[in-house]
This record gives C-alpha cells, structure tokens and sequence, in this order.
C-alpha cells in the first residue's frame, strides 16, 4: 500500500471510525481513486483536506465507500423460502423472534421481513433490529419512502397493504415502520446484539477481507440462539461453516448448531 493511502485511511479511520483496511484493498482503492480524481483531487492528501471542508464531499465519500444499493425481497427465491421453510422451522416451539438487519442499507431488508411476518405469520411477535454503519441511509430508512424500482419484486397485494403511494413515490406506512428500530452500527468495530434468532446479513461481507470476515462469522454465531438462522447474500456462502458451530439448512441460510 502507498504511504499517502496508508495515511489517508487511518484518518478516514479517525474521522469516520471506517477501518477501510479490512475492506478488500483493490476494490476499495479502486472506488476511492475514481471518485477522488473526479473531484479534481490529484492525491489523497489534498483530497482528505477537502473532505474535512466540505459536508457534501464527505458525504458523497461516504456513499461511495459503503455502496448502498437494496430492494424489498431482495433475490426474491431466497425470500420465499423464508417464507415457506425458515420461519416455520423458526417457530416450531417458539412465537417470539428477535431479528437483526445488519447494514440494512435504506430499510428495504428489515421492512420486507415486517411485512412478511405481519401478512404470513400474525401469530409471531417479532422484535426487529436494523442497523448500518451509514448515518445517511438510516435517516432515509426511517422516512421509508422508495421509488417504484424497489419495489419491483413486491406483490400487488403487499403493495397496496403496507405502502401509501404519493407524488409518485411509495411511502411505508407507519404500521410496518414502527415495527422496526434502526441504529448506527459497525460490524468491524461494535458488540453485537445477544439472542438472536433470525440474523439477516447480505451484501456487504463481500467488500471485507477474509480476516474481517472471519471474525464477524464467530461474532454472528455468537450472537445467535440455538437453532437461530443466519441469512446471507447470494454470492456470500461460507466455506467451512462448520468452524463457526453453523450448518448449511437450505442455499445461504445457515443454522446454528
Ligand atoms: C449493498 S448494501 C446491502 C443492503 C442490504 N443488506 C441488501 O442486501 O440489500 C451494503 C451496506 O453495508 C453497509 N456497511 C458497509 N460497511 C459496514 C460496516 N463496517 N458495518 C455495518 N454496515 C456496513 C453500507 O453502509 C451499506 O448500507
């Protein structure tokens, strides 16, 4: 690694409390660059300097670093299978669930699993956690409000239950939002909840480092229950799972042993 890089991320690190030193290098060096010469920015000193200037640079930094993208029933065959396999084996004994989104993005993942328990599961009382590293994306999480895009893979009938559709936008109502607590939370660097049941986790251990990522599957186990079910993105399945007490129950859903 450059000398300037290596400075840049241990203020980034300072400034943000992002360790860009577990994400993988390449890729992320890649984005940063990019994003930094388009600016204008020959290096990463004077582009540091700019971003300690300007609100707006830095949040379009952070964009850039913690790639946002979701939609509601995201790889909606996993989704299904959720609904038809993993939450009846889920509350086979028990009809209390604690789930944790974790780096739920703008609320998408967290309010897909609301919905799905609210319309499928009634019977279920479900304590639902959300939580990302990206101040920015929690705040829209919260107002809930989604282009039509994300809701592509969405029903009619969820739709129409669960959204108020205005000025061209969709808005979740507020029986589903308060169904959901969204916090700030960094996988690299913060204690995780306890007694979890349910941990969705998608599309974002990709950009760690093989260690990072190991280290956070001890901790997902951890925080897990007996029998709790880990949900992870689809091009995340993990090798040798078995270290780490989960065992593969259905394609990217890991039980705790
Ligand atoms: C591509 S989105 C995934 C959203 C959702 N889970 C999904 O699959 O649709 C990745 C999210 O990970 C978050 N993220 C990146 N680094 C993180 C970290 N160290 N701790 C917690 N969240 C992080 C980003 O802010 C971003 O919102």
């Amino acid at each position: 690694m450059s000398q300037d890089y290596i400075q840049f991320i241990s203020r980034i690190n300072r400034k943000l409390g992002i360790d860009l030193s577990l994400y993988k290098e390449a890729q992320m060096k890649r984005r940063i660059t990019s994003l930094r010469n388009k600016r204008g920015y020959q290096d990463f000193v004077t582009y540091y300097r700019a971003l300690e200037e300007s609100e707006t640079l830095l949040e379009e930094f952070t964009k850039r670093l913690t790639i946002n993208v979701s939609e509601f029933y995201r790889n909606p065959k996993r989704w299904n299978a959720l609904e038809k396999d993993i939450i009846p084996l889920l509350t086979k004994k028990k009809n209390k669930l604690t789930v944790w989104s974790a780096a739920c993005s703008t609320g998408e993942e967290p309010y897909s699993i609301a919905m799905l328990l609210t319309e499928l599961f009634p019977e279920v009382q479900a304590t639902i956690i959300a939580t990302d590293i990206d101040e920015f994306v929690l705040k829209q999480a919260k107002q809930g409000v989604y282009p039509e895009q994300s809701l592509k893979n969405l029903s009619t009938n969820f739709k129409d239950k669960f959204f108020t559709y205005k000025n061209k936008l969709y808005h979740i109502n507020n029986s589903v939002k308060n169904q959901v607590t969204f916090k700030k939370h960094n996988l690299l660097a913060d204690t995780y909840p306890e007694n979890v049941d349910l941990l969705i986790c998608r599309n974002v251990l990709i950009y760690f480092t093989d260690q990072a990522k190991d280290n956070i599957y001890q901790k997902f186990s951890s925080s897990l229950n007996e029998q709790g079910i880990l949900f992870v993105g689809s091009t995340e399945q993990i090798f040798n799972s078995e270290r780490y007490n989960l065992k593969l129950v259905d394609t990217f859903f890991y039980q705790k042993n």
